[in-house]
């Protein structure tokens, strides 16, 4: 293993052949990200800036990391999440793009933390964050750090949260933009992506037929409404168990059945929680569950399902696949924890497809070129990503695909903004 004073941490710089392979093939679905790339490999518009970014090392990553390195800056990469690096991907991204990468597969929390140090330690002027996990270090006992960043990023519907929460207790040191709430991200990657490779980390974990089963969704957000959609899809019956009436009349509506989580717990065959919340899956819901229920997390923390309450009820742990943790529990019942209760698209199976990751990665890549351009008119707040970034990037999504759209003629855009043109 390499040591982080050459600059690297990463598991076995061996594998950077295969990790190559793996990140061109994703970039051939990743035509937005591509132009953007060509665009600052002229302009250069991140020229000398040091980036830190914590995300998920997989290859849609690296192809940002190289969007970014072509645009002049200096990448800093950690994971953002101890279970979600891809080993070959961290290689490659050491050995042929030129990146600083500190993540390791399945690494302990001392080293996930460590990791993160070692980006604060590079001083990075932009962060680029997917749980905040790195605002969180520098706002915290790495504070020395704070004054050299000009600004930052987030990816997902977690870290803004965190993020408006310092904003609002005043103690938020720079200016992020929530990339997570750009239309071109949570719109496609909550939905679509999370709910595609969410069904492909439990068919990867477990090999279930997902036809004829009772999934039971809890959260129906942007996560939610796509793992339920592609869940269905598969021919399973779908429960949804939401907190927010209006979320719950949606799913109604969209022909789901819709129950309180201890009622769904009875019934169900796979429990996956998508709510950015705490114990989603808790407590005496452990204990009416059938034997055989699988249980597992799309949310972005650990925190969804409370591993300490099924614990309390088990007897004996037992492996059975990579990935399932099987639980005897005192009443003879088995019940089968995937991936340890963390993201189990990215721990069972590879995350998001490049297609999505696509705009995500475009919005990040952007909003760091937004950051270095305006961070003078900033103030130390959460801001959106501007609408022209996010039309932008729809429309040369849409142009990848050769699709075309009408546009409004004069007379159109002058009754659009009329206010006396009635019946
Ligand atoms: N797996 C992935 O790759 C991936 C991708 C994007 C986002 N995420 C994460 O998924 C989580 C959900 O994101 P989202 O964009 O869908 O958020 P969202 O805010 O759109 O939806 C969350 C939903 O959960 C509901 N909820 C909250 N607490 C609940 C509880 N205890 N019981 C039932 N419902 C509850 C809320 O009412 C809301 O409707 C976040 O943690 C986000 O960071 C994961």
């Amino acid at each position: 293993m390499a040591t982080a004073e050459k600059g690297y941490d990463i598991a076995d710089i061996a594998l950077a052949d295969e990790g190559q392979r793996r990140i061109e093939w994703e970039d051939r679905h990743m035509p937005v990200l591509q132009s953007i790339r060509e665009r600052f490999e002229k302009e250069k518009p991140l020229d000398g800036v040091t980036l830190g970014c914590c995300l998920h090392v997989t290859t849609e990553t690296a192809n940002l990391a190289r969007t970014l390195a072509a645009g002049g800056a200096n990448v800093a990469l950690c994971a953002s999440n101890p279970l979600s690096t891809q080993d070959d991907v961290a290689a490659a991204l050491v050995d042929r793009y030129g990146a600083e990468v500190y993540a390791i597969n399945a690494e302990d929390n001392d080293s996930y933390y460590r990791h993160i140090h070692a980006i604060v330690d590079k001083g990075p002027q932009i962060t680029m964050d997917d749980g905040a996990d790195v605002v969180g270090v520098l706002h915290g006992e790495r504070s020395d750090k704070l004054s050299g960043v000009l600004g930052g990023t987030e990816a997902t519907t977690t870290g803004v949260i965190r993020l408006k929460a310092l904003e609002r207790q005043g103690k938020l040191g720079y200016p992020i933009i929530a990339v997570n709430d750009a239309k071109t991200k949570h719109f496609f990657d909550n939905r679509y992506g999370t709910g595609q490779s969410t069904l492909d980390g439990v068919i990867r974990a477990t090999n279930v037929l997902i036809a004829g089963l009772r999934v039971v969704v809890i959260g129906y957000g942007w996560c939610g409404r796509g793992v339920a959609m592609r869940a269905k899809g598969h021919g399973a019956h779908v429960i949804v168990c939401e907190v927010d009436p209006l979320r719950a009349l949606e799913a109604l509506m969209d022909g789901f059945e819709v129950m309180p989580a201890v009622e769904a717990a009875r019934v169900g065959d796979v429990f996956i929680s998508v709510t950015g919340d705490r114990d989603a899956i808790a407590g005496e819901m452990f204990n009416v569950m059938k034997s055989g229920a699988i249980v597992c997390n799309s949310g972005h923390f650990d925190v969804e399902v409370n591993k300490d309450d099924l614990d309390a009820i088990t007897v004996e742990k037992f492996e059975t696949r990579p990935l399932v943790e099987g639980h005897r529990t005192k009443d003879g019942r088995e019940i089968f924890l995937l991936a340890d209760g963390r993201l189990v698209n990215l721990a069972a199976a590879e995350g998001h497809p490049a297609a999505v990751m696509d705009m995500s990665f475009a919005n990040q890549a952007l909003a760091a070129e937004h950051v270095v351009h305006d961070h003078g008119y900033l103030d130390k707040k959460v801001y959106p990503v501007p609408e022209e970034i996010d039309k932008e990037i729809a429309r040369l999504k849409l142009a990848s695909r050769g699709v075309e759209i009408d546009t409004l003629s004069d007379k159109q855009q002058e009754y659009l903004a009329s206010w006396d043109q009635g019946t």
